[in-house]
């Protein structure tokens, strides 16, 4: 059985992907299915902690005991973590969240034209960042999917986003990152330490990342 380590912590956890429209009956999004953010938020609430779960569309059911947030948009994403931020004390980042989302939203249903179409898109704001420069008490940690040079993306993100811990998985290999129910990620912390894990259940990476979140900010505290 897990230890109920967590009573009295306020966690909340971004899950699965964005969706952003381009006109009433089409959107651009990505393939996270939401498994690793779920995954974060029944561990964390199994462990007693008072969790808020912000989600984009996903076909998973919320865990039981959870605050539960659907949210459609990255901007909508962006708006619900932003609003609850100064009541937790730590934030898991695992959503997939758009980069970028198209310039103009038809109102009517965009009609087909002889010939190729060129979209504009903008980009969108970074909540992760934006969380980075509005810390104060948080504990802030990041996902960071790579295809290449994972550690040096990583650690860059780390710095640029002033997260505390990035989760980082290398989403090329077999058996991690999107749509799986396993996963394979190395932790990286501020100290300029590294947990590097075979691979395992998104379960237990959830667990494992806890235990990580709690001996970092326990080390803080003394
Ligand atoms: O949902 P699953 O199918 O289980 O898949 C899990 C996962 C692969 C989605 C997950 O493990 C993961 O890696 N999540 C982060 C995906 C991602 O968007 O990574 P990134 O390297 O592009 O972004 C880095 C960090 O910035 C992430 O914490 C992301 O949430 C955040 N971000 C990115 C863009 C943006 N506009 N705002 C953000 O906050």
């Amino acid at each position: 059985a897990q230890p109920r380590d967590m009573e009295g912590v306020r966690l909340l956890v971004t899950a699965g992907a964005t969706r952003e429209s381009v006109d009433p009956v089409r959107f651009f999004t990505n393939h996270s299915s939401g498994k690793m953010g779920y995954a974060i938020a029944e561990a964390a609430a199994k462990r007693g902690a008072h969790v808020t779960l912000v989600s984009g569309a996903t076909h998973l059911t919320p865990p039981l005991d959870v605050e539960f947030v659907p949210v459609v948009s990255a901007n909508d994403m962006y708006e619900a973590v932003m609003a609850r931020y100064d009541d937790v004390d730590i934030v898991v980042k695992a959503a997939a969240v758009a980069d970028y989302r198209p310039k103009n939203v038809h109102s009517q249903k965009m009609k087909k034209q002889s010939g190729g179409l060129v979209l504009e898109f903008e980009r969108t704001r970074d909540i992760l960042a934006e969380l980075g420069k509005r810390k104060s008490t948080q504990f802030l940690v990041g996902f960071a999917a790579e295809t290449e040079n994972v550690e040096a993306n990583a650690r860059g993100k780390l710095e640029r986003k002033n997260a505390d811990m990035i989760v980082a998985n290398n989403v090329a290999q077999s058996g991690a990152g999107f749509g799986t129910d396993t996963n394979i990620v190395t932790i990286y912390t501020r100290n300029g330490e590294s947990l590097e894990l075979p691979r395992m259940s998104k379960a237990e990476v959830a667990n494992r990342l806890l235990d990580a979140v709690l001996a970092v900010r326990g080390e803080r505290e003394e």
